[in-house]
C-alpha cells in the first residue's frame, strides 16, 4: 500500500450569509438539529487522513467553533479566510479547503478527493458536476444574450478542494487584488500554470446560499440522520 500523506483541513466559515439573510453568520445556522458548521467538521472527523481541522471563524464569533478544532478568524474575503486558516496549519503534505457552507459534504467524497490527489500528479483536485442547466452569457445590462455555450463542457465546482501544500500556499502569496477576487482556490493555481483535476461529485454537495437550499438541506440531512 502507498504511504499515506497527512492531510489538514480548512474549513472557511467567516462569511455574513447575506443571501440567507438569517441576520447572523450562516455557518453558525442550525440545520437539522446542529449548526451548519458542525456537519462538516463531522465529517471530516471520520476521514482517516485528516490530522487536524481548522476553521477560519468570524472574528467576533471565535467561541462558537466546536470543541477539538483549531480555530482562528477569518478575513474579508473567501480567499482570505484560507489564507489565515492556512497559516494556523501544523504539518500536512495535502491541505483540504472546505466551505462550511456545503455541509451536505459525505467523508467519502473528502476521502475519494485525498485519495486522487495521492494518485495523480496533479496539484489540486476540486469535487465537481457537469451543469445541468443551459448557460447563456448575457450582456452586462442583464437585457439580452450574447452567446450560448457549450454546455457538455461546463462544470459547476464545488468544495472539497484538495491541494499540494505548496502549490496553495504559492496561489495564495497571488497580489491582494486576485485573491480578493478569487470566489474558488483552484483558480488562483490554474493562473500560476497548476494543473487542476476533476473529481466527479454529486448535486446533494450543494451550497448553501438560500432560504431554499436551507429548507432542502434540512431535509436531506433530517433523513441521513434517521437512515
Ligand atoms: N467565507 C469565509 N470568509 C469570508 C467569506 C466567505 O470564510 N470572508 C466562507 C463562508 O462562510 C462559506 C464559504 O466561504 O462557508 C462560501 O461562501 P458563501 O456561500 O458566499 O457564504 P457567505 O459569504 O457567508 O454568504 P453571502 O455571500 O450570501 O454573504
Ligand atoms: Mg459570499
Amino acid at each position: 500500500m502507498a504511504e499515506r500523506r497527512v492531510a489538514v483541513a480548512l474549513i472557511v466559515a467567516a462569511g455574513r450569509g447575506e443571501r440567507l439573510g438569517s441576520g447572523g453568520p450562516k455557518a453558525l445556522v442550525s440545520v437539522a438539529g446542529r449548526p451548519m458548521l458542525d456537519w462538516s467538521v463531522a465529517a471530516l472527523r471520520e476521514v482517516a487522513a485528516v490530522k487536524e481541522i481548522i476553521v477560519a471563524m468570524p472574528p467576533d464569533r471565535l467561541d462558537a467553533a466546536p470543541a477539538g478544532v483549531v480555530a482562528v478568524a477569518g478575513g474579508v474575503t473567501r480567499s482570505e479566510s484560507v489564507r489565515a486558516a492556512l497559516a494556523a496549519a501544523a504539518d500536512g503534505e495535502v491541505v483540504i479547503v472546505h466551505d462550511a457552507a456545503r455541509a451536505l459534504a459525505t467523508p467519502a467524497l473528502f476521502a475519494e478527493a485525498v485519495d486522487e490527489l495521492e494518485r495523480g500528479d496533479a496539484d489540486a483536485v476540486i469535487a465537481a458536476v457537469p451543469v445541468s442547466d443551459t448557460i447563456k452569457q448575457v450582456r452586462p445590462d442583464g437585457r439580452a444574450v450574447e452567446r450560448t455555450l457549450d454546455r457538455s463542457r461546463l462544470w459547476a465546482v464545488q468544495t472539497p478542494q484538495v491541494f499540494r501544500r505548496e502549490a496553495l500556499e504559492r496561489a495564495l502569496s497571488a497580489p491582494a487584488e486576485l485573491i480578493s477576487a478569487a470566489t474558488d482556490d483552484a483558480w488562483l493555481v490554474e493562473r500560476q500554470g497548476g494543473t487542476v483535476a476533476v473529481l466527479l461529485a454529486s448535486s446533494e454537495n450543494f451550497k448553501i446560499t438560500t432560504p431554499l437550499d436551507l429548507r432542502v438541506a434540512e431535509l436531506l440531512l433530517r433523513e441521513r440522520s434517521s437512515a
